[in-house]
């Protein structure tokens, strides 16, 4: 058996489904053989490829992605679109907040594609705003984790809020790359998922400009509970996006 193939077989011993594809990506990420085998040794560990290759497809762009950091889910190309489509409805200018930005990734989209955004990006985990910061340039990242650690007069036409939405209960079931190799503060939203939006939906209320929106990425069964959330703080016209293909849920509010 040669090296390729028994590298292959490593991987797939580990539970991969494409081995073969993934060898290729991790191959050309390699700097020499020894990196190679690493890196193979790596993923053969259950580590996110993303977190080992440095980078994540995300809507057409590469995000930079660091070990320990979410690992931005295609599902999310859904929110990050309607933020995206939000946002260039408005005149040039129109400020964006990206609350729990994990890498950056909804905010990168945004901004590859409205050009002239104001963009803040809020992260409570100092790994994932290192890698925001690689991947948000042009973009104020602060280490916080509420809004309320910004300035009084900061307000906002759209918030992107990807927070934690997993129910406790089910982390057990998530992939292991995930359960292994992603912040528990990434993932668990509590007993029913919603506890994180639950604990920031007055601070974001609060900082929505007159007419802004809140977009929030969600499990469709927790759509009425978290409509209510909003609700409570003041934010009404419920709207819930959906892409089937994504297997995505979004609420939109204002
Ligand atoms: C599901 S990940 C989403 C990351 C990124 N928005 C994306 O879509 O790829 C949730 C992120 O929220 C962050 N987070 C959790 N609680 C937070 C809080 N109270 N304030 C700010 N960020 C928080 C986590 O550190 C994590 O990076």
């Amino acid at each position: 058996m040669g090296e390729r193939e028994r590298m292959v077989a490593a991987l797939r011993r580990s539970g991969s489904v494409f081995a073969e594809d993934e060898l290729t990506e991790l191959h050309r990420a390699a700097p020499d053989e020894a990196a190679l085998a690493a890196m193979v040794a790596r993923r053969a560990a259950g580590e996110p490829i993303e977190q080992i290759v440095g980078t994540a497809a995300f809507a057409g762009l590469r995000i930079r992605v660091r070990p320990g950091v979410f690992v931005p889910r295609r599902r999310t190309e859904l929110l990050a679109t309607i933020v995206a489509d939000a946002l260039a409805g408005l005149p040039r200018g129109a400020r964006l907040l990206d609350l729990g930005c994990g890498s950056g990734a909804i905010a990168a989209l945004a901004m590859h594609r409205v050009p002239g955004l104001e963009v803040v990006a809020i992260d409570a985990d100092p790994r994932a705003v290192d890698c925001a910061r690689e991947n948000l340039t042009a973009a104020r990242v602060v280490l916080a984790d509420s809004p309320d650690a910004l300035d009084a007069s900061a307000r906002f036409d759209v918030v992107a809020a990807n927070l934690p939405y997993v129910p406790t209960r089910e982390l057990a079931l998530m992939p292991r790359d995930a359960r292994e190799h992603e912040p528990l503060l990434a993932l668990d939203g509590g007993p029913d998922g919603l506890v994180p939006l639950r604990r920031l939906a007055p601070s974001i209320a609060a900082r929505l400009a007159p007419g802004g929106r809140v977009a929030v990425e969600l499990a469709p069964q927790q759509v009425d509970a978290a409509a209510g959330i909003l609700r409570a703080v003041g934010l009404g016209g419920a709207e819930v996006r959906e892409d089937d293909a994504l297997g995505a849920t979004v609420l939109v509010a204002r």
